[in-house]
């Protein structure tokens, strides 16, 4: 028993000489009072001890362990108020880690900014749903059943009631917002669309749109080009060209399409305009008298402009992106290059 009182002795000179070193309350803590430290090894030998000396030793073992753990103590509120001994090499005045910034999905920030063009012209946001039946995606679009049009755009249909399918584009929301028969309308649609087509650089089965229609009293051709020439201006810069070519859409009398000019080779001649110096961005026209009927809009009285175009290709033009799979592979090391954008 002598022998353990001496130790205890000895443990006690050690903890008091203890210094507040670097480290040192975690040094002392698993030395002392760690599942294998001192106290514990102490504490364990109680068993050794007679029985008429337990009580005495219990005291005394007892009281060894709140020393140490006193010190512990000590030590603790020692260090959290002292500086690192290093502290005199520390530059105070340098700058922050920074935090890691998140950013906006590029789908995210171009159809913002085209929402924001087009905001400043007067048009209203409108959404409409992304599972559509056939008379609101195709029939009232000027699309009847057997229309070889219908052919343009692979569609899904739902399983369980092939009536309703997931749209092939956005006009269905031009749709819904003149069947409200509250005139003038000046809305842009932005929104997610779907086709059956083979994933590849430049295909996908889901992209997305933003479509445009305003109908009022004597809207012209006129007013449709100015209006996308102005958002071409704002998107692409003051020096972007732009050109109509006469095309097709059930809906639209007459119909074009807008090229700009090729924002990578600057009109030369590139692998992404193809050599022409044109790139094709948008489908457009004048909504068609059919389209307004079956709308229950006097043609007579009012006309309007519409036009249609893939976020995803004004996109690629702007950060000269050259594969669409991209947009939904979440990539990090791809996203992370639109950090600040908005
Ligand atoms: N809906 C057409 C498409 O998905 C795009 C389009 C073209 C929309 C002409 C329009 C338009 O509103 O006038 O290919």
């Amino acid at each position: 028993m002598d022998n353990l009182l001496q130790q205890i002795d000895i443990y006690k000179k050690e903890i008091t000489e203890f210094s507040a070193e670097k480290d040192a309350t975690e040094i002392f803590r698993i030395k002392y009072l760690g599942t294998k430290g001192v106290v514990k090894i102490v504490m364990a030998e109680m068993k050794n001890v007679p029985n008429e000396k337990k009580r005495e030793f219990g005291q005394i073992l007892n009281e060894f362990k709140i020393f140490a753990e006193n010190k512990y103590e000590e030590l603790k509120s020692v260090t959290r108020n002292q500086l690192p001994e290093t502290s005199n090499q520390i530059d105070l005045t340098l700058p922050g880690d920074a935090l890691p910034l998140g950013s906006r999905h590029p789908i995210s920030i171009v159809k913002n900014k085209i929402i924001s063009i087009f905001q400043r012209l007067g048009f209203a946001v409108a959404e409409g749903p992304e599972i559509e039946d056939d008379w609101h995606n195709f029939t009232a679009l000027n699309l009847p059943e057997d229309h070889p049009a219908r052919d343009m755009q692979d569609t899904f249909y739902i399983s369980q009631n092939p009536a309703w399918m997931l749209r092939t584009h956005t006009s269905n929301v031009q749709v819904r917002e003149m069947e409200k028969g509250k005139l003038p309308i000046r809305i842009i649609c932005p929104g997610r669309v779907y086709r059956n087509e083979t994933i590849s650089a430049r295909a996908h089965c889901f992209f997305h749109q933003v479509e445009g229609l305003y109908i009022a009293e004597n809207v012209s051709f006129a007013d449709l080009k100015q209006t996308l020439y102005f958002f071409v201006q704002e998107m692409f810069g003051q020096d972007v060209k732009v050109r109509f070519r006469p095309s097709y859409f059930p809906f639209t009398e007459p119909s074009a399409e807008m090229d700009i000019s090729c924002l990578i080779c600057g009109g030369a001649g590139c692998n992404i305009c193809k050599h022409t110096g044109w790139v094709e961005i948008l489908g457009c026209g004048m909504a068609h008298p059919k389209l307004l009927e079956n709308c229950s809009i006097d043609s007579n009285k009012y006309s309007g402009f519409a036009f249609g175009m893939g976020i995803e290709r004004i996109t690629m033009l702007k950060y000269q992106i050259k594969d669409l799979r991209l947009f939904s592979e979440n990539d990090v090391r791809f996203l992370k290059q639109f950090t600040g954008a908005v």
